[in-house]
């Protein structure tokens, strides 16, 4: 029997639910553990501001989206005494094993953390999956759904108008969503950060596609795509606790661009967080699940420093260390597919 602290970071994703009511139920009526929920990520954990979860107030979250408990992207080691503040308030609640449920900004804390004395066990959590060490990260398979089912809805009104349609993804640094989504939804130009564009050979695409007689097309950009030229997207200035700047309106430098160079009427929809709001599809509440479990069991059997993750179809323990050091960028084979329908 142990306290198990847990805590959820960075940008929310769909499937936090299912992790946490699988951490807690096996936690609880398997391992007798009391499990510690902190409140809005590590700005909780600083804070010593906590729930104590139970199986019946983690009952009925499976299907809900976002996390019961919160999230922030605060960096304790941006803080003045952060790493000594998060011991002492583990310390307080005698937490034997704190479980981070984050991409590589709050697993990168973890890892810290750990390299610092305080033991961790991490479950990888973005829509983007460019976390390294596994396969999959719960939150993008929705979050290709969605862009899917929008590409099927621009469709229509795109062909409809005879217009090129930009459709601008989720996506810092790698073009998972867009990618996937972009095959799924038949895109006929997609944009990723791998892969600097050159804005000339895109609107060659689209018009040599409107040559053989189509009178529409679908470009889906990621955010983080950038021109060759390097001119940036409409960035913000203000950075977060982890130095990421705040992305979004390359769509819009796209369908200005496009219009101009094409003489095609071209519009931009820019999904935002609908991406990653709402219920999770069955894949990420299972794999959240399985997760969860593994972690326990991780947690349970000190496997401390370890994150879990999906491989093939198992799932298994990687070192913190082997995730974080290096993000998952797009794998060339499967761009290479999407390529093949380009123009
Ligand atoms: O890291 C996941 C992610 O959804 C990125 O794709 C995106 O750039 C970022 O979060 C947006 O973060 P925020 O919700 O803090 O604006």
């Amino acid at each position: 029997m142990a306290r198990i602290g847990i805590l959820t970071g960075g940008g929310d994703c769909p499937g936090l639910n299912a992790v946490l009511r699988a951490v807690v139920r096996k936690g609880v009526n398997h391992y007798g553990h009391a499990i510690v929920g902190y409140r809005d990520g590590w700005r909780g954990v600083l804070d010593n501001r906590v729930t104590h979860l139970t199986p019946d107030n983690t009952s009925g979250i499976l299907h809900r989206g976002g996390t019961i408990l919160g999230t922030s992207r605060t960096n304790p080691f941006k803080e003045e005494n952060g790493p000594e503040c998060v011991k002492k308030s583990l310390l307080a609640e005698n937490i034997d094993c704190l479980i981070s449920i984050g991409g590589e900004d709050t697993l990168g804390v973890a890892a810290k953390l750990q390299a610092d004395g305080v033991n961790v066990v991490g479950v990888p959590k973005t829509i983007d999956n460019d976390l390294s060490a596994t396969d999959f990260t719960f939150g993008f398979n929705t979050a290709v759904e969605i862009c899917t089912y929008a590409i099927d809805r621009l469709h229509t009104t795109a062909e409809s108008h005879n217009r090129v349609i930009v459709l601008e993804v989720m996506g810092r640094h790698a073009g998972w969503i867009a990618t996937y989504a972009g095959i799924a939804g038949g895109a006929d130009a997609i944009l990723v950060p791998e892969h600097p564009f050159d804005i000339e050979e895109v609107c060659e695409h689209l018009r040599h596609r409107h040559r053989k007689g189509r009178t529409f097309s679908i470009v889906v950009v990621a955010e983080g795509a950038e021109p060759l030229d390097g001119a940036a997207s409409l960035q913000q200035e203000e950075v977060d606790a982890f130095g990421h700047v705040r992305l979004g309106g390359i769509g819009v430098s796209l369908e200005h661009e496009i219009e101009r160079r094409t003489g095609f009427e071209t519009r931009v929809t820019i999904l935002g967080h609908i991406q990653r709001g709402g219920t999770p599809t069955a894949f990420d509440r299972i794999l959240a699940t399985r997760f969860g479990i593994a972690a326990i069991d991780a947690a349970s059997q000190e496997a401390y420093g370890m994150m879990v993750a999906l491989q093939g179809n198992e799932i298994v323990r990687v070192p913190l260390d082997d995730a974080v050091g290096k993000l998952k960028t797009l794998d060339p084979a499967i761009y290479e597919v999407a390529e093949v329908f380009f123009g």
